[in-house]
């Protein structure tokens, strides 16, 4: 029967068109176009283009350290350099990944390049996801300072650059104008002209040679991050009479273009729209996120936690009358949850262009700690034989948010006797072969599957898989959802809660975990790591194209293989768990407890420790229990 199904799909699949190619062993690679992955928004190399100005030209101006807040380093160039973004395209496990996408479908890894060199992309430079194809150094600077400073709002608003109304325009008749109520996926518009948009309407003197200093309000809002910040695999339609995702007819555009309807793969933008963030904010009045000069202490947008608050310069030149500092500027830390790869960066490349020193590696590995540090809150208590451990998400997404293959957090309680030995252990990591029990604990995380149907196409097997572009199959989703959410919204994109439930409000997860009897003490750790050792597994073991998974392999060893960093941690004193039978109250039962029961003989209605069952008589009844306790 399901081979009959199967057959009648791949018939299907090849009359449309669909030729296959063995990648290696069984598997079938999917002949997907540029069709299937098109996005609306600016298209390569748009009329009128002029070149992005390299991240290095920026440099000679935003790079420095001798403003009168030092110790904030407030350069963007610095701070850009020492962020993911900046090394986006570099990332030795970002590049394993795309030669898997393209293995599993034939040019998906452009969709890829898109989001994680979009300056290269934009400049027409790649093609069918070849990496090689891409120009290093210029292109590998990922997501560049011109870039992002070129982006335009796609609401139109009499606040923004009066030139956007032609650049909208021109995007509306060519029929690639983005729904900004269907965010995501790469659809970002950029200025075809090298202008610098920024959030500063009071530019003293324009530097930039022929560039003008553009005022644009939309690089102070959450939406100038939305277009990369969500992300769905547009080869999949989401049937609703099946409940289930399918794989649209190749060499097609997807049917509706809406990013809701397309296979979620991350949705951090969508989770923050539909929090209390996006609304009203959420006050930290312990100073959380705020940098030391957030003028209200409420956090709202990406900006106000991913770019903190300081005061400083902006330019090396910021001694000059007409510059000076700012009390409101924000640093282009980007922090978020990826502790290793920028090291790994550092260890392959040359400094020269990827300007990483190991101080500005330190830096950013301790920004992204303290970023952690402050995404949760742990409460710990007893209850009986109970431990109950409370995580709270204060973070302004799901947490973890992003990246579902590989990111995840748990919980290690260690319970310890009177003399400080291990007792018992839930959530054990080691961390020579970075192995995680996942059986004794919880773990928050998301995975991703491959359904029956695609494995059957493609001959990948079924179940959890890293095979991203395939997935079709959201197996769980348990990670903690933010403050304001709720059900229903989160069902409406897409990112609902799977195998787990939590009400409406409901921003944090409880665990339990039972009190072993000799335990006085009970060390709790919540830990997160970013990325996990099958992951990176795959990516060496499934390349069959080049050394690319070899190369992120031996990145990731030389760097600790990821090692777990610390969010939160408590210890706590417990009350002795009561021993069932334990007559005396000396924490054993043996014939001890039989000659205190026998003491106690006969009618006891004001209460016995030997009166076992309640029963307001010390008889043979309790001293059958008693014995079955024995031992
Ligand atoms: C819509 C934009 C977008 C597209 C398209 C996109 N990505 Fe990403 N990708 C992101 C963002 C944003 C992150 C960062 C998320 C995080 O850090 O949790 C990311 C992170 C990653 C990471 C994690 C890197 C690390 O160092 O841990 C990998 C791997 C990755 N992407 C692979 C891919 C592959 C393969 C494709 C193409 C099939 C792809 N991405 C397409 C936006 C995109
Ligand atoms: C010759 C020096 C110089 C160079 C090179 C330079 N800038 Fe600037 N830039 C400045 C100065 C000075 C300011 C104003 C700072 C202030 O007023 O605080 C500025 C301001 C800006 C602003 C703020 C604009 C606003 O309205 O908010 C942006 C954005 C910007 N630069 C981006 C860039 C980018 C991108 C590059 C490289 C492509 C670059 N700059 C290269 C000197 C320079
Ligand atoms: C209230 C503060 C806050 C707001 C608002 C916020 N974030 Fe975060 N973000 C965090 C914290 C804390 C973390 C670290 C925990 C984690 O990884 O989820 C984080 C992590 C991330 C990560 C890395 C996730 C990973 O584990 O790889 C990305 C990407 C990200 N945020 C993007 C965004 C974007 C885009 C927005 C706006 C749409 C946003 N954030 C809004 C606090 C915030
Ligand atoms: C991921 C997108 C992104 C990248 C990459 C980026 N910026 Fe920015 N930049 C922003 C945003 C967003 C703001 C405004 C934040 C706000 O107002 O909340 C900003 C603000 C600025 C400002 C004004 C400072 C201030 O007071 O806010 C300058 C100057 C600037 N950027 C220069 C640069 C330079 C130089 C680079 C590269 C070294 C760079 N940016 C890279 C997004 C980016
Ligand atoms: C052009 C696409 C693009 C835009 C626009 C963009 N991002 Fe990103 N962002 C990425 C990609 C790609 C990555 C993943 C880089 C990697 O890990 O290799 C990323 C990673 C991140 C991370 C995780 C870094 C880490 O170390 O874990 C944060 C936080 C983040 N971005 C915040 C923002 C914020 C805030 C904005 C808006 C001001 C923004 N991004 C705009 C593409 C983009």
């Amino acid at each position: 029967m399901r081979l009959q199904h199967n057959l009648a799909l791949l018939s299907a699949l090849l009359i449309g068109g669909l030729m296959t190619w063995d990648v290696q062993g069984d598997q079938v690679q999917i002949q997907t176009t540029a069709e299937d992955f098109f996005q609306p928004g600016t298209q390569p190399v748009p009329e009128n283009f002029q070149v992005f100005t390299e991240s290095w030209n920026c440099a000679q101006c935003h790079n420095f350290t001798d403003d009168d807040n030092p110790s904030a380093i407030t350069s963007p160039s610095i701070n850009w350099s020492a962020s993911m973004m900046a090394q986006s395209a570099r990332d030795p496990v970002w590049q394993a990944a795309v030669v898997i996408a393209n293995q599993d479908a034939a040019g998906s890894g452009e969709y890829c390049i898109r989001c994680h060199a979009p300056k290269g992309w934009g400049a027409g430079h790649s093609t069918d996801g070849n990496l090689d194809a891409l120009w290093d150094p210029d292109d590998m600077d990922g997501i560049t300072c011109s870039f992002c400073h070129r982006l335009v709002d796609p609401i139109a608003s009499p606040d923004n650059p009066a030139q956007d109304a032609d650049i909208l325009q021109a995007l509306i008749d060519a029929g690639t104008y983005p729904d900004p109520a269907h965010p995501g996926n790469g659809r970002f518009i950029f200025d075809p002209i090298d202008d610098r948009r920024g959030p500063l309407d009071d530019v003293g003197i324009n530097m930039h040679g022929g560039s003008l200093v553009v005022y644009s309000p939309h690089h102070s809002e959450s939406s100038v991050c939305a277009s990369c910040h969500d992300l769905g695999n547009p080869v999949f339609s989401w049937n609703e009479s099946t409940e289930s995702w399918e794989l649209n007819p190749l060499d097609e555009a997807h049917p509706t273009q809406n990013t809701y309807h397309m296979f979620p793969e991350q949705r951090t933008y969508s989770e923050w729209l539909n929090s209390e963030f996006a609304n009203d904010g959420v006050a930290f009045p312990d100073g959380r996120f705020g940098g030391d000069g957030h003028p209200d202490g409420v956090m709202r947008s990406c900006q106000d936690c991913h770019m903190p608050k300081t005061y400083g310069a902006n330019c090396s030149f910021w001694y000059l009358p007409d510059i000076g500092t700012r009390d409101d500027i924000d640093i282009h830390s980007f922090a978020g949850g990826n502790t290793w790869v920028i090291g790994a960066v550092h260890d392959l490349w040359d400094p020269t262009w990827t300007g990483l020193t190991d101080e500005m590696v330190e830096m950013s590995m301790q920004r992204t700690a303290d970023l952690l540090a402050a995404a949760s809150d742990m409460d710990v208590s007893q209850d009986g034989d109970a431990l109950d451990v409370r995580v709270t998400n204060w973070s302004g997404h799901k947490l973890p948010t992003g990246m579902p293959e590989g990111r995840r957090m748990w919980l290690n309680v260690q319970f310890l006797d009177a003399d400080g030995a291990l007792v018992e252990e839930h959530g054990d990591y080691n961390w020579i072969t970075a192995s995680l029990d996942t059986s004794s604990t919880t773990v928050w995380e998301a995975k991703l599957g491959v359904s029956e149907t695609m494995s059957a196409l493609t001959g990948v097997d079924a179940g959890e898989s890293f095979h991203l572009v395939l997935c079709d199959e959201i197996l769980k989703d348990n990670r903690i959802p933010p403050v304001g959410f709720t059900n229903a919204a989160f069902e409406a994109i897409h990112a609902e809660p799977v195998g787990e439930t939590y009400a409406d409000g409901q921003h944090w997860s409880d665990t339990t975990f039972e009190v072993p009897v000799n335990a006085a003490e009970a060390v709790v750790t919540l830990y997160f790591q970013t990325t996990t050792r099958e992951m990176m597994e795959f990516l060496r073991d499934e390349n069959v194209t080049d050394d690319r998974g070899q190369i992120a392999w031996d990145a990731y060893v030389a760097r600790g293989m990821s090692p777990p960093v610390v969010m939160d941690a408590t210890t706590l004193d417990l009350t002795p768990v009561a021993v069932e039978g334990d007559v005396n109250g000396d924490g054993v039962v043996d014939v001890n407890d039989i000659l205190e029961m026998l003491g106690q003989w006969g009618p006891c209605p004001s209460g016995c420790s030997g009166d076992l069952n309640s029963d307001g008589l010390v008889n043979v009844d309790d001293l059958l229990a008693l014995l079955s306790y024995f031992g």
